[in-house]
């Protein structure tokens, strides 16, 4: 029997992670320590709550005295997915990233020495590797760490801390690196929850500057499967990244959606570019692979017709999330992006790269 501490379990991965580990592994204890921020949502857990193995404390990781009691026995595997997890919002303010996603990172390492946690794993990004150059190979676990955003540098620094942590105090830990995630229960503020619950409403669909930017998409089965066997076989001190294979440009998964949902093209609003944007990411997952006898399972086809068909059949969950707070948040990234007209390339008066130089995969800025 294990008994796990997942941070962040209220969100989007770790309510995922959550359940995998309800369904897979029928003897082990759970408990969540989430602090419900916007991004963090009970109802993600509806059908998990009722378990006798799993647990929910609410709690900030920056402040363990306050939920260490509430926690109970020392948990054999810490599994951190707590973060403020979103690149626009760290442009707007990046203190709550550096206060959960560094400080929160560095105490909760602290606080797993002196309970004597057997295994910390961090689970961190492909954008602490910043941006490829389109003939450039994926990133592999020994690239160079280039993050370009406040939030991807808040999560470098946070597994700088973790390695720290392991030379110096000999904390067993193991660090996971995955792709961009997609799939049921996350935060509308995400390109694909955006897209497809604007396109829902026949909103309209803000494409970032000329939309060619590349992610590579996995759906979020992969990523927690990856994260369970890296927890349970993981080498100390090792990096694991995660990806599948499965680049593809912001246009081409915004038309995928319409086309799922049998909307027009004419949604699509190109709209001013992010700040910095990030050209593209994709990751090189044959070390994990080789170590873990991971690989990703779900094809791109198949999760994203599951995951449109889950936002239909979940619109009261989404209905709720977009209410209140979301609006504001909406209005403030979006309202002024949207009254300019649309262009082709999202930014008429600057070029392609946009007004604040968005990234041509030009990693030599590392
Ligand atoms: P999310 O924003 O959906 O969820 C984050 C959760 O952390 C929420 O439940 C929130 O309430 C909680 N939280 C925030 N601050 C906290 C604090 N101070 N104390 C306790 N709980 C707090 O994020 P996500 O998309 O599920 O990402 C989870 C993790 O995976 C993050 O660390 C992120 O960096 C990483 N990651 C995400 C992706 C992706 O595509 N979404 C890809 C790779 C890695
Ligand atoms: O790569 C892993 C990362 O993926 C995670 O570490 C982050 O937590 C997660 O938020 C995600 O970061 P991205 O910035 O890549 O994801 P996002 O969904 O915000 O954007 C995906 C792409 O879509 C990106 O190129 C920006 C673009 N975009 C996004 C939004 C919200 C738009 O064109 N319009 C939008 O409205």
């Amino acid at each position: 029997m294990t008994r796990w501490l997942v941070t962040g379990g209220a969100g989007f991965i770790g309510s995922n992670f959550i359940r995998l580990l309800v369904n897979e592994r029928p003897a082990d204890e759970i408990v969540n320590l989430d602090l419900l921020t916007y991004a963090g949502n009970l109802e993600n857990l509806v059908d998990v709550h009722e378990s006798p193995r799993y647990a929910f404390v609410k709690g900030d990781v920056s402040t363990p005295a306050e939920w260490d009691d509430a926690v109970g026995a020392t948990p054999d595997v810490l599994v951190h997915f707590a973060a403020e997890s979103h690149v626009d919002r760290s442009i707007d303010d990046a203190t709550p990233f550096l206060r959960t996603n560094v400080i929160g990172t560095q105490t909760l390492l602290d606080w797993a020495r002196r309970r004597g946690v057997r295994t910390f794993v961090q689970v961190s990004t492909d954008e602490v590797y910043g941006s490829l150059r389109p003939d450039d190979p994926p990133f592999v676990e020994t690239s160079p760490i280039a993050p370009n955003s406040p939030y991807a540098a808040s999560k470098a620094s946070a597994d700088l801390l973790v390695r720290a942590a392991a030379e110096t105090h000999g904390l067993r830990t193991v660090i996971t690196r995955c792709s961009n995630n997609y799939g049921p229960y996350q935060f509308p503020e995400k390109l694909l929850p955006l897209m497809i619950t604007n396109a829902m409403r026949d909103g309209e669909l803000p494409v970032y500057g000329d939309g060619q930017q590349v992610r590579d998409w996995i759906h979020v089965d992969d990523h927690c499967r990856g994260v369970l066997v890296a927890a349970e076989r993981g080498r100390p001190g090792q990096v694991y990244n995660f990806g599948a294979s499965s680049e593809q440009t912001n246009m081409s998964m915004v038309e995928r959606v319409l086309a799922l949902l049998d909307k027009p093209r004419t949604l699509i609003r190109h709209v001013e570019d992010r700040k910095g944007h990030d050209r593209r990411y994709a990751m090189g997952y044959d070390f994990s692979r080789a170590e873990l006898g991971w690989e990703p399972r779900v094809t791109l086809e198949q999760g994203l017709a599951a995951t449109v068909a889950w936002y239909r059949e979940n619109e009261e969950w989404w209905t709720r999330v977009k209410s209140g707070a979301y609006r504001e948040y909406y209005d403030r990234m979006y309202a002024e992006r949207l009254r300019a007209p649309s262009t082709a390339n999202g930014s008429a008066d600057e070029g392609v790269t946009g007004a604040h130089g968005a990234r041509d995969g030009d990693s030599d800025s590392q």
